[in-house]
């Protein structure tokens, strides 16, 4: 299968970002967001999930919980970390998700520091496969990276305005619009910042 092209430098670098994934609580990292969470037992996907840490949360309280990674490393780190954590994991990515059926549908998608990893034409196309994805009343919980790229990967400057704009044309509101800084030590001496963004139809 060919490399995912907004996975670059992922399984180089696996061995040093497993622990840091690891090591920030899902409460801190989603605070912004935590009030559009769906109760449990509701159907979750995580697409780009690293080692499946938000996964397992989500896991653990009860929900459904389908995880997209198509780095192996991180995927198969993940299974192993979480393998008492009931996840069903899947090897796809963006923009297409083609293992997942087209009539799959959810309550809640999580596409957490995934979105500026794809180019425009990536991103334009991810958008309305994405909101294919939600039921009715479902949300979906995003994150982007500001600041300095990280070294190796490929990342590109994606502003909440243009991701806002993307969703409208598939038929989602913004419910939240939230500037935060990094959840993780190293991010935020890196002066990494975030937009924390969600939609509903
Ligand atoms: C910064 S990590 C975030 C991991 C996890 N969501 C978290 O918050 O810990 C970005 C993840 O996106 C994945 N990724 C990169 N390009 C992707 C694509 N086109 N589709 C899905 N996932 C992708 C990478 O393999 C990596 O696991």
């Amino acid at each position: 299968m060919a490399i995912v092209p907004g996975t670059k430098g992922y399984s180089e670098q696996a061995e040093q970002l497993i622990s840091r994934y690891e090591s920030i609580s899902f409460v801190v990292k989603h605070r912004a967001a935590l009030h559009l969470i769906p109760r449990a037992p509701s159907e979750v996907l995580d697409i780009g999930a690293g080692t499946g840490a938000d996964a397992a949360w989500f896991a653990d309280a009860g929900y459904f919980v389908v995880a997209v990674e198509p780095t192996a490393e991180l995927r198969n780190s993940g299974m192993a970390l979480h393998s008492k954590s009931p996840i069903e994991w899947i090897d796809d990515s963006l923009p297409d998700l083609s293992r997942l059926p087209q009539g799959r549908k959810f309550d809640l998608v999580m596409i957490t520091a995934v979105w500026m990893h794809l180019d425009e034409r990536e991103r334009a196309a991810a958008m309305p496969r994405v909101a294919m994805l939600l039921r009715p009343k479902g949300n979906l919980i995003m994150s982007l990276r500001h600041g300095p790229h990280a070294l190796g990967r490929r990342t590109f400057d994606v502003s909440a305005e243009e991701t806002v704009q993307l969703a409208s044309a598939s038929s989602l509101r913004c419910t939240l619009s939230a500037k935060t800084e990094s959840a993780g030590e190293l991010n935020r001496r890196a002066g990494i910042t975030w937009s924390r963004l969600a939609f509903t139809f």
